[in-house]
């Protein structure tokens, strides 16, 4: 039995109310859920509980969440202040068919948090801001083309949709990447508006932008890279991006919807790299569906229905719903300078304890993160970008995964993680002894 199979065997076995739930999920969902984020096989555990830290399953299984619903949790699971927020909302009304005011307040605290933030508008996903961030710079500029990178995952839309995970078979140059369509159902053509940029690699994004400068609406990175494991920007990559999009008049898009958590301004704060427009998500709507984007007077004034012929039409029944903005509004007051001081103290303490494991037991892994973020990387080479983020060992890192689960610890399906502010030093031991039995387990000694 290999090592993967004997973590699967204990999971089944000490998961048999959540394998009776998924058996019943699968005849009515594709895959048994809505979210393929959330899937693993053989089955994903159904929650019926959170507080803080903790998880609790339908089996009664506790396990310390470094997930967090994939980030957005920052002050972990019914913080008390968010939970009053939120039940006071309930008995005002839960969503109206005219503006409420903490949707005002909402909105300063992002525009007084982020400077390069004149005007924002919310909306109900990650998804949504950068679907609406990309329409936004087109309409600004007239163009089409928008530069993103290899390895990056803007959200579930057609726009964006390309080159997050090509196979490398169909990825082309690794200096020059192609457009790779990720699944069937998208526009083809999509693919046509879309240019590839290797992550990290100033010479070879350099070469590209300046080769379609005349045709690019923008350029959408993020400042931290999600999906190849929390991977941060080397910071003259995202200087590179700023001085060439200011010298040739491309409007420069942060996706921040993870990397907002960096600091009270974001990662653009973290940095001290500013862009023309931001995409939100996730932390700044408390743990309800979110999304916002905003930026300069100059291109947000094109949503404004008095603006003239040309506004740009933006509707969205749930957009700046009051649940949600009281919910923002709550955690944004909540997250002070020093709450991100302790964030980035036990992200970074965490990255290095599991630096310090992985030595010791001489295991061929890495780990990547940077502030409260970190992901576990099952190769020997270092992971700057998509196509070293791609030397994954995929067998180990379900293996560990699982295992994971099976010593009560919840990370992302791809061993992503983030700390809380509610995550004890405690806790951090409590991961790092759960990973050293598993690699154990593994044959790691
Ligand atoms: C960087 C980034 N942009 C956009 C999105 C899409 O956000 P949502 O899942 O809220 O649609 C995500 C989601 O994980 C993300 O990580």
């Amino acid at each position: 039995m290999t090592a993967f199979d004997a973590e699967v065997a204990a999971y089944t076995k000490a998961n048999p109310k959540s394998k009776k739930l998924h058996d019943r999920a699968t005849a009515v969902l594709p895959g048994g859920d809505t979210r393929n984020s959330i899937f693993w096989n053989p089955f994903p555990v159904y929650l019926t509980h959170a507080e803080g830290t903790q998880l609790t399953d339908v089996d009664g299984n506790v396990r310390t969440d470094f997930v967090n619903n994939m980030t957005t949790l920052i002050m972990g699971h019914r913080h008390p202040d968010v939970t009053a927020a939120l039940h006071e909302q309930v008995d005002r009304g839960v969503s109206y068919p005219a503006p409420a005011p903490p949707v005002i307040r909402w909105a300063e605290l992002l525009c007084e948090r982020v400077p390069s933030l004149d005007k924002v508008r919310f909306v109900n996903s990650g998804t949504e801001a950068t679907l609406n961030a990309i329409r936004a710079v087109r309409a600004y500029t007239g163009k089409t083309l928008i530069a993103k990178c290899e390895g990056a995952y803007h959200g579930n839309h057609d726009a964006i949709q390309i080159s997050v995970t090509p196979p490398l078979s169909k990825a082309g140059d690794a200096e020059d990447p192609d457009a790779v369509v990720m699944f069937p159902g998208i526009n083809p053509a999509a693919a046509d508006d879309i240019v590839i940029m290797p992550y990290n690699n100033l010479e070879a994004s350099e070469r590209i932008i300046r080769s379609r400068a005349s045709e690019l609406a923008a350029v959408i990175v993020e400042p931290i890279n999600g999906q190849c494991g929390m991977v941060p920007a080397k910071p003259e990559f995202l200087q590179l991006l700023r001085d060439l999009t200011s010298e040739l008049g491309i409007p420069l898009i942060f996706d921040e919807v993870i990397s907002f958590r960096a600091a009270s301004g974001g990662a653009q704060e973290w940095y001290g790299i500013t862009p023309d427009m931001t995409c939100f998500g996730k932390v700044i709507g408390g743990g309800l569906p979110v999304g916002a984007f905003g930026g300069k007077e100059e291109i947000m004034q094109l949503w404004d229905p008095n603006h003239g012929s040309d506004f740009v039409q933006h509707a969205g029944t749930f957009n700046g719903n009051p649940m949600t903005a009281v919910a923002g509004v709550t955690t944004l007051e909540l997250l002070t300078p020093d709450v991100y001081e302790q964030l980035e103290r036990k992200g970074e303490k965490l990255r290095q304890m599991i630096r310090d494991l992985i030595t010791e037991l001489e295991v061929p892994m890495g780990v990547t993160g940077a502030t409260s973020l970190f992901a576990l990387q099952f190769t020997t080479e270092p992971v700057t970008d998509y196509r070293s983020y791609a030397t994954n060992d995929k067998e180990m890192l379900q293996t560990v995964f699982t295992g994971l689960l099976n010593e009560g610890i919840l990370m992302s399906n791809r061993c992503a993680g983030n700390v809380s502010a509610v995550h004890t030093d405690d806790d951090l031991d409590v991961f790092v002894s759960a990973l050293r039995r598993v690699l154990v387990r593994a044959g790691y000694a």
